[in-house]
């Protein structure tokens, strides 16, 4: 199996990235926060307390995104591998995935993590919030997302590098340009 968590802050391009390694890899993708916005859109009960936080720009409990996870698991028994995306975003996380994983008899392989400034992810994420209209899009929200991401999410850096597993990947460029620092990362490795 190929697993891949693609790391970020909000913007970096974890999706953009995703998309194209789904192509190549044909591996299953699972955003959770794309999981949310169709709770959300659903209006279920789990979109509407996702909701509350997401509009904030706060994270959801782990408790929460954790049980979305292991139900996917569940569904997906037979896939190649797994583009983590958006997910864990907490050492609480990290350490509940890396378990799910055990249980399977796979792990994480590699962790890319996309470098991007502050300056470049805002313009990014409002140029986004004008057009399509992703409602924590917005100037308020995205200081609060990007507050998140530096206290709470940065930190699993950290964990992965300890267990030799993140590499950082400059995330400024074309779409394509970033691919193909990706692959090369993803080819060379012998999994
Ligand atoms: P989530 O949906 O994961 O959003 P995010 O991490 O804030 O990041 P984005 O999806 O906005 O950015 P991205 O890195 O995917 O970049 P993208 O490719 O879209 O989470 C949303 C919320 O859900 C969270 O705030 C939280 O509340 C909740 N949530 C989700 N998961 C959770 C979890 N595990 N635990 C708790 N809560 C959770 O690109 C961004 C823009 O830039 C696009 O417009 C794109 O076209 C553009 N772009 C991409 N690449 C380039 C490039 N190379 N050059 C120029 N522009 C580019
Ligand atoms: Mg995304």
């Amino acid at each position: 199996m190929l697993n891949i968590v693609i790391f970020g802050a909000p913007g970096s391009g974890k999706g953009t990235q995703s998309q194209k390694l789904i192509e190549k890899y044909h591996l299953t993708h699972i955003s959770t926060g794309d999981i949310l916005r169709n709770e959300i859109e659903h209006h279920t009960k789990l979109g509407e307390l996702a909701n509350k936080y997401m509009t904030k720009g706060q994270l959801v409990p782990d408790s929460v995104v954790i049980d979305i996870l292991d139900e996917l698991f569940v569904h997906n028994p037979d896939s190649v591998g797994y583009i983590f995306d958006g997910f864990p975003r907490t050492l609480t996380q990290g350490e509940a995935l890396d378990a799910m994983l055990v249980k399977r008899n796979t792990a994480i392989n590699v962790v890319i993590s996309l470098e991007v400034d502050d300056d470049h992810l805002t313009e990014r994420l409002i140029k986004r919030g004008e057009i399509s209209g992703r409602n924590d899009d917005t100037p308020e929200t995205i200081k609060s997302r990007l507050q998140v991401y530096y206290q709470q999410t940065s930190p699993l850096k950290e964990y992965y590098a300890e267990q030799g597993k993140l590499v950082k990947i400059d995330g400024l460029g074309t779409v394509d340009d970033i691919f193909s620092r990706i692959e090369k990362v993803i080819d060379k490795r012998d999994y």
